[in-house]
C-alpha cells in the first residue's frame, strides 16, 4: 500500500470554455503543478445545461446567471497544503482588470465574463463541487516520488 498518501486538502479547479478553445489547458495545469500541488482527478466534459447550473445555483439571482455558459470544461481536483486558498490566488481576482500581474486571469484574460477558469472558494465549496463533478472512484491517492520514476 506504499503508494497511498494520508489524504490532504482537496479544491475543484475547472479550465472554462473560453480557455480550452484558447489552448490554455497547459499553460494553467504547470502552473499548479509547478506550485507543488498534485492531480488527483481530471476530465473534459460537456455537460447538459441544467447540470453545468447546478454549478452556478449560488448566483441564480445574478443578472450574468445566463451568460455562465459552462458547454465544455477541463475539470480537475488539485491536493496540497492550503491548496483551496493558495489555488484562489493563483487564480487572482474574479475581474481580469482587477487581478494582479503573475496570476493566472491577470496574465491570460481581460474581461470578467471571459476569466477561464474556476476555483471553489472554501471548504464546503470546495466538497459541493468535487462530489457535483466526479465520482469517487474518478479520483485517486499517490505519493509523489519523482526520483524513482527517473533511475
Ligand atoms: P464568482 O463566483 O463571484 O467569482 P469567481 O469565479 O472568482 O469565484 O462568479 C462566478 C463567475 O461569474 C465569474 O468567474 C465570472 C462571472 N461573473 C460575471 O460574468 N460578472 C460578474 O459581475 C461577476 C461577479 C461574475
Amino acid at each position: 500500500q506504499e503508494v497511498l498518501a494520508a489524504e490532504m486538502e482537496r479544491t475543484f479547479i475547472a479550465i472554462k470554455p473560453d480557455g480550452v478553445q484558447r489552448g490554455l489547458i497547459s499553460e494553467i495545469v504547470s502552473r499548479f503543478e509547478r506550485k507543488g500541488f498534485k492531480l488527483v482527478g481530471i476530465k473534459v466534459v460537456v455537460p447538459s445545461k441544467d447540470f453545468a447550473q447546478k454549478h452556478y445555483h449560488v448566483l441564480m439571482e445574478r443578472p450574468f446567471f445566463n451568460g455562465l455558459a459552462l458547454v465544455l470544461l477541463f475539470a480537475m481536483v488539485w491536493e496540497g497544503e492550503g491548496v483551496i486558498r493558495y489555488g484562489r490566488k493563483l487564480i487572482g481576482a474574479t475581474d481580469p482588470q482587477k487581478s494582479e500581474p503573475g496570476t493566472i486571469r491577470g496574465d491570460l484574460a481581460v474581461v470578467v465574463g471571459r476569466n477561464i477558469i474556476h476555483g471553489s472558494d472554501g471548504p464546503e465549496t470546495a466538497k459541493d463541487e468535487i462530489n457535483l463533478w466526479f465520482k469517487p472512484q474518478e479520483l485517486v491517492s499517490y505519493t509523489n516520488n519523482a526520483e524513482k520514476w527517473i533511475y
